[in-house]
């Protein structure tokens, strides 16, 4: 196995879309980032040389880490920031995927320009794919763009205020043609195809606040992995990809000549109704310019055999025409539910069969006192922030402090100012009705929550049961939960409330998908297994970053084992290490 490595270099830099130059903060004078090209047992070595103004921390998103928690990139719990003008190698195995992961930024807001994909292939070279070796293969990363200063619209968000929005959603960095400034289009992303060949698409969400419906008009996806794991090959015209989820899929180019639109829909930002379609991107996908002549009879032959679902759009240059898909409505949460209740594992894992330990985790919103206070007037909105929670608890930042994981390794302070998750949440209600739950930041008085540092400790070995539910106190939202550090096997999924008695009978424990962010659906739930076996400090959290940066996230620390072979090893000789002094290190 080799080592690869790279260099990043942080820095800020202006890019401009609709009219407007805005300073983003990118890797390498790119967005998005640099791809790190593997194979399944290189070890990566990442040198990150911060010149932003920001303290950064990376995140490999979906790797395991195994035995090498010290290189998670989140900031306070597994280290101390990158501070600006300083230095930080990232070194790690990637083993037990093949596929697609990424990686971003973990402080709050500035993923949206930080990330890249972060593709794996199989030792045994493209060929022992266990699919017909693709033509080209092609990261397709489905992003936001902002206009503006993002860790400050992160630290809005926290202190209660949420009167932002996007300007727009990309594919590869570009807008698209549906966003225009003074009648001047955006750029579409282009993929350029030869009649008859295959194209491997990986498929990255790193949005920061909504899951995407894609389609391709006159062609159907073939999904061959998911969070780089294979799943059994499974044919759709749409592919549902909610923030933190990866999905690999063939596309062959066998429709007539043309050219097509790829369009990402978001399909269920917290927007008002009428803004979310603007938010629309969309790529092109082009026959080779040998063929492109056949174009326009190629179109209007798919036009007679799709009738009225996909339109003829927009001349091309050679007189052709473009066909746009016709995409699902944009708060259609059923064509997610089905795309994800219809991944399966390709191989049989082995699932655990005996449990040891059951969480039950509901998702919500709710209110806490300003000003860390402990009683407030909860009818006075003025003195209360509107925080997402599990189990009634919204996370706390370690913020002044030292990293959770170095307090752990040393066993040093840190535990005071922990709380434990509860397996429950304080009381029992029927989180799915939309009659029952209040809503609206008035009615939030009803559900006082705390701020914690909550954590969760594992004995090694521990095989844990978690179902999340959903709660109409979301309003809509579901809720993409990644877990850092292990793999989840996603059990079930349904709708409406968890009813074990019912539900468990259903779990797939024959070839249920390995997943590393699980989507919880809109009012509904989630059951996972996981194997608590990598000692560290992980986090687990809702990859929506509202809902992360309003407290949706906890801490699993997970016990050494009882040799060394399962034990944390001790930090990289140059990590930067507090010792109680990382006093305000979050931007
Ligand atoms: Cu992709 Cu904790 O994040």
């Amino acid at each position: 196995a080799a080592v690869v490595e790279h260099t990043f270099v942080v820095s800020q830099m202006n890019v401009r879309h609709l009219c407007k130059e805005t300073l983003v903060t990118v890797v390498n004078g790119q967005l998005p980032g640099p791809a790190i090209e593997i194979t399944e047992g290189d070890s990566v070595a990442v040198l990150l040389v911060n010149k932003s103004p920001y303290n950064i921390t990376i995140h490999w998103h979906g790797v395991k880490q195994w035995l090498n928690c010290w290189a998670d990139g989140v900031p306070m719990v597994t280290q101390r920031p990158i501070l600006p003008n300083h230095n930080f190698t990232y070194m790690f195995n990637v083993i037990g995927h093949e596929g697609t992961l990424w990686w971003h930024a973990h402080v709050p807001f500035l993923r949206a320009t930080l990330h890249g994909a972060l593709i794996i292939r199989p030792r045994h070279g493209a060929s022992s794919y266990p699919f017909p070796k693709p033509h080209r293969e092609v990261p397709i990363i489905i992003g936001d763009w902002w206009e503006l200063d993002l860790p400050q619209v992160g630290w809005n968000m926290k202190h209660g205020s949420f009167d932002f929005f996007a300007s727009g959603s990309t594919i590869n960095g570009k807008l698209g043609d549906l966003f225009n400034c003074s009648g001047v289009a955006e750029d579409n992303y282009v993929l350029d195809v030869e009649p008859g060949k295959t194209y491997l698409l990986r498929v990255i969400n790193a949005g920061l606040f909504s899951e995407f419906y894609l389609k391709i008009a006159g062609h159907k996806f073939t999904v061959v992995a998911a969070d780089a794991h294979y799943v059994s090959p499974y044919t759709t015209d749409v592919i549902a990809i909610a923030p933190g989820e990866t999905v690999d899929a063939l596309v062959v180019a066998n429709a007539p000549p043309g050219r097509f639109y790829m369009v990402a829909l978001p399909n269920q930002a917290p927007l008002p109704d009428t803004q979310t379609p603007e938010y629309t991107t969309r790529g092109m996908v082009q026959y080779s310019r040998n063929h492109s002549r056949s174009g326009a009879n190629g179109a209007a032959a798919l036009m007679s055999t799709h009738g009225a679902k996909e339109e003829e759009e927009e001349e091309g240059p050679s007189g052709d025409v473009a066909v746009a898909p016709e995409m699902p409505g944009h708060h259609d949460t059923i064509t997610s539910f089905y795309f994800h209740s219809n991944l399966t594992s390709l191989h049989h894992p082995l699932v655990p069969q005996r449990v040891d330990e059951h969480l039950f985790i509901v998702l919500g919103l709710g209110s806490v006192c300003k000003h860390g206070r402990q009683s407030c007037k909860r009818e006075d909105t003025n003195e209360t922030i509107l925080v997402a929670t599990m189990n009634n608890i919204s996370f706390q930042h370690p913020v002044a402090t030292t990293p959770l994981l170095e307090a752990h390794y040393y066993h040093t302070g840190g535990r005071n100012a922990m709380e434990e998750l509860p397996d429950q949440p304080p009381r029992v209600f029927n989180f799915t009705d939309l009659d029952l739950i209040p809503f609206g930041p008035k009615e939030m008085q009803l559900e006082p929550s705390s701020k914690a540092t909550v954590v969760r400790r594992f004995r090694h070995g521990a095989v844990v049961d978690m179902v999340f539910q959903s709660t109409a106190m979301l309003q809509g939202d579901s809720n993409p939960m990644h877990l850092h550090g292990h793999d989840m096997f996603l059990l079930a999924e349904g709708l409406g409330n968890y009813d074990a008695a019912k539900d468990m009978t259903r779990f797939n424990l024959v070839n249920p998908p390995v997943k590393n962010t699980v989507l919880v659906p809109n009012l509904g739930w989630a059951a996972i297994r996981f194997v608590a076996n990598n000692p560290g400090v992980w986090f687990m959290h809702c990859h929506y970053e509202f809902h992360l940066v309003m407290g949706m996230a906890a801490v699993f620390i997970v016990e050494d084992g009882t040799t060394a072979d399962t034990s944390l090893p001790p930090p990289p000789v140059d990590f930067a290490t507090c010792f109680g002094n990382c006093d305000n290190v979050l931007p």
